[in-house]
């Protein structure tokens, strides 16, 4: 048996329907239940509901023998994953947004909202700025708006958020979609079960 870690959220749904292109009898994902633990009826896949963050650490502890997160999220985990696939949905970008023009008074630090700490250090240590990280974890948008933060680093998909309240893109960081990721030891070890899956996944993309 495969155990899969399911991302709960934005990309459920296509991960969904990808697998069910690929044949596999996702109807219990459909149920109206609470239950975490789900077996899909023929017994060769089990499924885990995770939050998409948590997807990299049940993982990397071979708790679960793959996955679908988000790139964001691998490059903010960092942990010792192998990437199987871009499965091409859940395509959004990782951005510097703010109000339009904002530009840091002079000598202040550049306070920025975030739920990506670790991604938000690399970008503003690259550039060699000193700033100070706030970590939020959700509507991110309101650091700006309320005056917690001059900009934020996050997620934009549509934007739609961005400009329902007023701000815009001011860098865009990296583009970012689903990825199929395994945990190392299960791809030896399961390599009879996955490599299939994962060859039916790539027919369908
Ligand atoms: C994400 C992200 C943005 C929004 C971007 O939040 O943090 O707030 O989606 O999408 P858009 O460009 O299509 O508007 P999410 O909906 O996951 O909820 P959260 O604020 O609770 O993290």
């Amino acid at each position: 048996m495969i155990t899969v870690a399911l991302a709960k959220g934005r990309l459920a749904e296509q991960t969904i329907e990808a697998l069910e292109r690929c044949g596999i009898d996702c109807s219990v994902l459909s149920e109206k239940t609470r239950k975490l633990v789900l077996d899909e009826p023929s017994g060769r896949l089990r499924f885990i509901l995770v939050k998409p963050t948590d997807v990299p650490v049940y993982i990397e502890n071979g708790v679960a023998d793959i996955g679908v997160c988000g790139s964001d999220t691998l490059l903010e985990e960092d942990r010792r994953l192998y990437e199987l696939l871009d499965l091409g949905f859940g395509k959004c970008k990782l951005c510097i947004a703010g109000y339009a023009g904002f530009r840091p008074a002079g000598g202040g630090i550049l306070r920025v909202a975030t739920k990506y700490v670790n991604i938000t250090k690399k970008y503003y240590h690259d550039l060699g700025e000193n700033v100070q990280i706030i970590k939020l974890n959700g509507s991110v948008e309101l650091g700006p708006v309320m005056g917690l933060s001059d900009v934020i680093l996050d997620i934009v998909e549509s934007g739609s958020t961005l400009r329902e309240n007023g701000l815009t893109v001011l860098a865009e960081i990296c583009p970012v979609s689903a990825r199929l990721v395994a945990n190392k030891v299960s791809l030896k070890t399961k390599a009879q079960e996955i490599k299939p899956l994962v060859e039916a996944i790539k027919r369908v993309l």
